[in-house]
């Protein structure tokens, strides 16, 4: 990450992917650490909303390490990950060794989707959006490869709906994530550049917004602790 700033990382998504490469080898373990555990509370819940139905075909963009694809193929679901980190789809590789059923893995960027238009029962992304670039095109993008009666669900970080609670979360993004950051994460600096993108994310209304914009119907959401997290979901 020497020489890469905040600035860059959110214009530049040959950047992003680089740093992901480097992140991947301890991403889960850092995951877990940095939001205490409730990384799996939180994708429980995200399987939850998908409802994956044995057969369905489900895109996970920005599927990264593939804990949430995983999980939709040991639903009986046929499930395509798809990220454009090299190194995350790596240890993604690895974690599966060809022991779920039907996944596939797929390098592609998510505002160029390499599938045919209405090829997918659902989509999904978690947290994965708010590192895209152009998210109204990953959006129309996600739209174009959906079947129609399709549905999209998308877990992300949020923003706090009670005011006191959001000021001590953004204590908790400046100061302790960076703190448990230098202790567990390969790469620190990288960590700087996640509370950093949290922080400049869209709140749930705006995220709302952009899914109409796109052309996603009956956008709705609920919020998991307060908002730290949102889930989104959306009709095509
Ligand atoms: C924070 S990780 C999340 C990974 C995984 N979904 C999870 O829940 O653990 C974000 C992922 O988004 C991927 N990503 C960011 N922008 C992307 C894009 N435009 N196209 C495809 N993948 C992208 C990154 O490579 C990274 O693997």
């Amino acid at each position: 990450m020497a020489g890469v700033t905040t600035a860059d990382l959110a214009k530049e998504p040959r950047t992003v992917a680089a740093m992901f490469d480097t992140v991947a080898p301890n991403y889960d373990f850092a995951d877990a650490v940095m939001t205490v555990g409730l990384i799996g509370w939180w994708r429980r819940r995200t399987l939850k909303v998908i409802r994956p139905a044995p057969g369905e075909r489900i895109l996970d963009l920005a599927a990264g390490t593939c804990s949430s694809s995983i999980a939709l193929a040991k639903r009986d679901a046929s499930v395509v990950a798809c990220d454009f980190s090299e190194g995350m789809l790596r240890q993604g590789r690895q974690r599966v060794g060809g022991r779920v059923g039907q996944l596939s893995l797929i390098g592609g960027d998510g505002t160029r989707l390499p599938f045919a238009d209405e090829t997918f029962d659902k989509v999904t992304v978690s947290f994965g959006l708010r590192n895209v670039q152009d998210v109204p095109k990953a959006l129309t993008e996600l739209r174009r490869v959906t079947k129609p009666g399709g549905k999209l669900v998308i877990c992300e970080f949020s923003r706090p709906v009670w005011r006191p609670y959001r000021a001590l979360y953004r204590w908790y993004l400046s100061r302790v994530m960076p703190a448990l950051a230098k202790l567990v994460a390969s790469n620190s600096p990288a960590y700087g550049y996640l509370a950093d993108s949290i922080w400049a994310w869209a709140d749930q209304q705006e995220l709302e917004r952009q899914l109409e914009q796109a052309g996603w119907a009956s956008a709705t959401h609920s919020n998991m602790m307060g908002g730290i997290v949102a889930l989104h979901s959306a009709a095509r």
